[in-house]
């Protein structure tokens, strides 16, 4: 996949570069004092931002921040990350958030017309908002040269080796509550993989697809039939074989496969947290996305804690999908000790699945600088 990068840009000195970044970041507190509690995205920034300024550009940032819908909100105002790139990144402008405008979300060109006022380039560094078809993201390479920045250009160069020329054996680990959201990946990924490890509350649906019974564990009823379909025809899957939860009284218990009436399963067990970690050992090649129970909870953190350790223990080229499992690895103080983590949730699985973005086409079609 060939995309224009930073030195297709030409000379940059004196340009004023419009850079869509993604600096949806986690943060807590009270709606007008938030802090940021993770500045991983900010910091993720940093390569290409500085690549644009020691060159003499004027960087121009936009971002969204959390989904305000439409319109302004204190609680999702850009003053807290402005306050953090001031410090990392002395001088570099960040305008308000995206999404405070409808025409952000709903790729209206007249917001994209706004957004590129007085701008002469603009490049995409926005990995994890890259499968939005948004304003900032399709808009302004329509019009200006654009390029990918340095993470782009890493996360795509990782997860396309990982998609089509991955080392062997390769494993694929998914987790996560809803099975709903995977589908699409783990049709893509299944044919592709040597082994789909399954844990997280999704795991349910397909015991309960396998005939299993799991009590009041989560299962999304629509999807046992395409689960049931996809068990018969990938031997691949690799379901766990116990499990860890709270039985009807909410006592901590462990169960075998089968879950009494009123159990509620959150978390794999040890038996298959071994089994996982051994697979992730054997393998060359790993690609983990979601937890594999409510590991927020340290009653229900094992199997998590299990698989991200065995990640940070193999020695397979090891990739982290963004979100939750990536915070996972942070709680457990393992996110240095893997090969990458991608800054994108859903826009990792949506490469995968696709093996391309909407902001990614919209960069190789751009014009170029003449
Ligand atoms: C993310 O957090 O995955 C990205 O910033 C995209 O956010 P969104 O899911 O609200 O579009």
């Amino acid at each position: 996949m060939k995309l224009p990068l930073l030195e297709d840009l030409g000379d940059v000195r004196g340009r004023n570069v419009l850079l869509r970044a993604d600096f949806n970041v986690p943060m807590s507190g009270a709606d007008d004092a938030r802090v940021i509690s993770d500045d991983f995205r900010i910091r993720a920034a940093l390569p290409t931002i500085n690549w644009l300024t020691e060159r003499g550009a004027k960087v121009v940032c936009v971002s969204h921040l959390g989904r305000p819908k439409g319109r302004p909100t204190t609680k999702y105002s850009m003053g807290p990350v402005r306050d953090r790139l001031a410090e990392l990144a002395p001088g570099v402008e960040l305008r308000e958030n995206l999404r405070f405008s409808p025409g952000e979300e709903g790729n209206d060109p007249a917001f994209v017309t706004e957004l590129i006022r007085g701008m002469d380039l603009y490049v995409n560094d926005a990995f994890g908002a890259a499968h939005r078809a948004h304003a900032s993201v399709v808009g302004p390479p329509q019009f200006l040269p654009s390029a990918a920045g340095r993470l782009i250009e890493r996360e795509v160069a990782v997860l396309d080796r990982m998609r089509t020329s991955p080392k062997r054996p390769f494993v694929a680990v998914l987790g996560g509550a809803k099975v709903s959201d995977k589908l699409g990946v783990i049709e893509a990924l299944v044919g592709v993989v040597d082994r789909l490890l399954i844990g997280g509350g999704m795991c349910f649906t397909f015991l309960a697809a396998k005939g299993h019974s799991i009590g009041d564990s989560l299962c999304e009823r629509d999807q046992v039939d395409h689960c049931k379909r996809l068990l018969q025809q990938h031997p691949s899957i690799m379901l766990p074989e116990d499990i860890i939860g709270l039985d009807a009284d909410g006592v901590y218990a462990t169960f075998g496969t089968h879950l009494p009436a009123g159990a509620k399963g959150l978390d794999i067990g040890p038996g298959s947290a071994a089994a996982f970690g051994d697979a992730i050992m054997d393998a060359r090649s790993v690609f983990w996305n979601g937890p594999m129970g409510v590991f927020e909870d340290a009653r229900f953190a094992k199997g998590t804690r299990t698989v991200a350790q065995a990640m940070a223990d193999t020695k397979a080229f090891t990739v982290v999908g963004g979100g939750d499992s990536a915070a996972a690895l942070a709680q457990f103080g393992l996110e240095n000790d893997v090969d990458h983590v991608s800054t994108g949730g859903g826009a990792s699985l949506e490469f995968l699945e696709f093996g391309d973005l909407p902001g990614l086409e919209a960069l190789r079609k751009a014009p170029h600088v003449s």
